[in-house]
C-alpha cells in the first residue's frame, strides 16, 4: 500500500466534481486501499478521493479507529462507491468539523442529523445504511468533498475568509521549514 499526498485548500482539485465510477475492480481496490492508509497515516477519521487528487466518487471512513486500537490504527473501515445521500432528517445537529484538506482549522457545522446512504462497497455489492451521531456527520461531509464542497463553504463568508488566510500562512510556514539549510 501507498501513502498518496494529500492536496490541501484552495488547490482546484478540492472545488471539482468527482466523476462515478463505472466498475469496482481490483485497480479500484487498490485506490481504496490506499486511501485508507493514508488517511490512518494523517490520523483522519475520512478521506475522499479527490483530497488524495484522484475525481472520482470513492470515500473511506473508520470511526472506530479511537475506541479500538488507537488513532491511525485499523479499527472498522468502511468504503463507499458511488455513495448517494437518499433521505435526510429534518433534525439537525452541529459537529466541530475538521479536515485533512484545511489541516489544523476547525468549525461548528450544522447538518442532518440522521441520512440514509445508497452506495457500492468494497466487492461493488449495492449497500443502503441508515446513520446518525458522527458517521452521519461524516458522510455527509465526505460526499461534499465529491461535489466540491469544504466544510467551511458551509460558513460565512467572513469564517472562510478568516480560515483560508490562517492556512495560507501555515501553509508558507511548512514550505519555509522544509528548504534544506
Ligand atoms: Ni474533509
Amino acid at each position: 500500500m501507498t501513502i498518496l499526498k494529500i492536496y490541501t485548500a484552495p488547490d482546484p482539485v478540492l472545488k471539482r466534481v468527482a466523476s462515478p465510477v463505472d466498475k469496482v475492480d481490483d485497480a479500484l481496490r487498490r485506490q481504496m486501499d490506499d486511501m485508507l492508509e493514508t488517511m490512518y497515516d494523517d490520523d483522519g477519521i475520512g478521506l475522499a478521493a479527490p483530497q488524495v487528487g484522484i475525481s472520482n466518487r470513492v470515500l473511506v471512513i473508520d470511526l472506530e479507529q479511537k475506541d479500538g486500537a488507537g488513532l491511525g490504527k485499523k479499527g472498522n473501515p468502511l468504503y463507499f462507491v458511488n455513495p448517494e445521500i437518499i433521505w435526510f432528517s429534518e433534525e439537525c445537529s452541529v459537529y466541530n468539523e475538521g479536515c485533512l484538506s484545511v489541516p489544523e482549522m476547525y468549525a461548528e457545522v450544522e447538518r442532518p442529523a440522521q441520512i440514509r446512504v445508497k452506495y457500492l462497497d468494497y466487492n461493488g455489492k449495492e449497500q443502503e445504511l441508515e446513520a446518525d451521531g458522527l458517521l452521519a456527520t461524516c458522510l455527509q461531509h465526505e460526499v461534499d468533498h465529491l461535489d466540491g464542497i469544504l466544510f467551511i463553504d458551509h460558513l460565512s463568508a467572513l469564517k472562510r475568509n478568516i480560515i483560508l488566510r490562517k492556512l495560507k500562512k501555515l501553509t508558507k510556514l511548512s514550505e519555509a521549514e522544509a528548504v534544506p539549510v
